[in-house]
């Protein structure tokens, strides 16, 4: 199989239909599949069998073997930006901020705001205050704003948005944060030919636009690590070229959210600039977990490790002790009580702050087959009996460990044929509750939206405690 072909179905099966002008339904026609299947694969909902697969990969002139990788990295990592792909973007509309920022803090701006965990991070150090957002999907920015005061919000696409006219306004922002969604990391070209109203830009390089624009003393971006190795590193090398040549001193590091002290082992990439020549000092992991980097042995002198002496950190939060306070529950049930019975881990207590009432914590109503399968389940697929499910990963179907941080959760947090999401102890899927505790959401954080839109914006975010650890090394070292 050719490179080229390889570097097009880095993101699936969707990817590569789109890019062969390709719809749904003509795809399922010439591969004779069902529309749905193809859907729920698309999104990486379920794993395809082989026979499917077979046929989706012949009616694309795809490598099967290849096009199967990219599958189950859809599934097993969240696609930045997933779910703005099958949700209607907003017709643009601004939110005016209910609150003007405190004089003497750092004033930030968020792109690719979404729900606001990232911009939640910064704001809990206590010297920054985000004043501005921008997303696509009006359901993201109604949550932003409901925990953001002071900042106002756009609702609408980044590549319609005039830099240079829309920061009249802002001459006093100096950090600019942001995880621009990947779009199958089309090609980033020399920044000095692009042009702020080029329709063409890919959303790296509006990113990076805003930023020139801008001016702001610091960045901070955020991205998957896949961003790393596509193209052989190319992609990811222009990335860092661009911002080079804007004059800022840049740094990079693949961090895992569960060595900071979050219950799950998020690995993202994170690219910090500054205008102030500084040498950014990483912040040192805080727990211990014997993790294995996405990052690969290439660029393991970036990515983080648990360090030599790990006998001398915490262990790493696990599942239950993020999630043990809350009450079991049935499929289809929820609870809006806190159990009393057990002294909450100190987790749970910064979770849970002072709230009185539980929210979120309703359980996904399974089907009849789908509980079946539910109560044989365990930590792999390969738990169940031969021929119970037809398709799915090795982490399809599976129980989270009771005892270990959780796998990257993702926008399907709560379909089992998804990856690793049935509770340790109980016959159901996460719930938005948990997912959230999951992610480091404090239980207070308000969501605005429908269930499906909520669970989207939990699976989607910067964990706000993965922002507050790099907010406060920013904070540490900005001048
Ligand atoms: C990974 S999510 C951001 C998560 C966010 N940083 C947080 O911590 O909650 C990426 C966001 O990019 C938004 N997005 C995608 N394309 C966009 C565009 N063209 N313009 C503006 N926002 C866009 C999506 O709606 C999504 O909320």
């Amino acid at each position: 199989m050719s490179q080229g072909i390889l570097q097009e179905i880095d993101c699936g099966i969707r990817s590569l239909r789109v890019a062969k002008g390709l719809s749904l339904r003509d795809l399922a026609r010439r591969a004779g599949v069902d529309e749905t299947a193809l859907r729920i694969a698309e999104r990486g909902l379920d794993a395809p069998s082989d026979e499917f697969l077979e046929a989706v990969a012949g009616a694309l002139h795809a490598d099967m073997g290849a096009l199967r990788t990219a599958q189950q990295a859809l599934s097993e990592d969240a696609v930045a930006g997933e779910g703005y792909r099958t949700a209607r973007p907003g017709a643009g509309f601004i939110k005016h901020r209910r609150q003007p920022p405190t004089p003497g803090s750092v004033k930030v701006l968020d792109l690719f705001c979404g729900t606001g965990g990232f911009s939640h991070g910064f704001e809990q150090t206590g010297l920054f205050q985000v004043i501005g957002g921008v997303d696509l999907l009006p359901d993201r920015i109604e949550t932003f704003v409901l925990n953001h005061a002071y900042a106002a919000a756009v609702c609408g696409d980044i590549r319609s948005v005039n830099w240079s006219e829309a920061l009249a306004g802002f001459p006093e922002l100096e950090v600019v944060i942001g995880g621009p969604p990947c779009q199958g990391f089309s090609s980033i070209r020399p920044f000095r030919t692009l042009t702020e109203d080029d329709s063409r830009n890919n959303l790296v390089e509006k990113f990076a636009l805003a930023v020139d624009s801008i001016r702001p003393k610091w960045f901070v971006m955020e991205n998957v690590v896949g961003l790393l190795s596509n193209k052989g590193g190319e992609t990811f090398r222009a990335v860092i070229e661009m911002f080079e040549s804007m004059g800022y001193a840049v740094s990079w590091k693949v961090l895992n959210a569960c060595l900071y002290g979050l219950p799950q082992r998020r690995e993202r990439l994170i690219i910090v600039g500054n205008r102030q020549n500084v040498n950014f000092i990483w912040p040192a992991p805080t727990h211990y977990f014997e993790a294995r980097s996405m990052a690969g042995k290439a660029h393991g002198q970036h990515a983080s490790r648990a360090p030599l002496f790990g006998g001398m950190l915490s262990n790493a939060v696990t599942v239950m002790q993020a999630i043990g306070d809350l009450p079991p529950v049935a499929a289809g049930q929820s609870s809006i009580e806190y159990r009393t019975d057990l002294e909450p881990t100190e987790y749970q207590r910064a979770m849970r702050g002072t709230e009185a009432a539980l929210t979120l914590h309703e359980a996904t109503a399974h089907s009849a087959r789908m509980l079946k399968i539910i109560r044989c389940s365990g930590s792999s697929r390969a738990a169940l009996p031969e021929g119970m499910t037809r398709s799915g990963f090795s982490t399809s179907y599976s129980r989270l460990e009771a005892d270990e941080p959780a796998v990257t959760i993702t926008v399907n947090f709560v379909h089992p044929a998804s990856n690793k999401c049935i509770h340790p102890q109980q016959d159901r899927a996460l719930t938005p509750r948990e997912g959230a505790r999951l992610q480091g959401f404090p239980d207070s954080y308000k969501f605005s939206g429908n269930r499906a839109q909520v669970i989207k914006q939990i699976g989607n975010a910067v964990p706000p405690l993965l922002g507050r650890i790099i907010a406060q090394a920013v904070a540490d070292q900005i001048l």
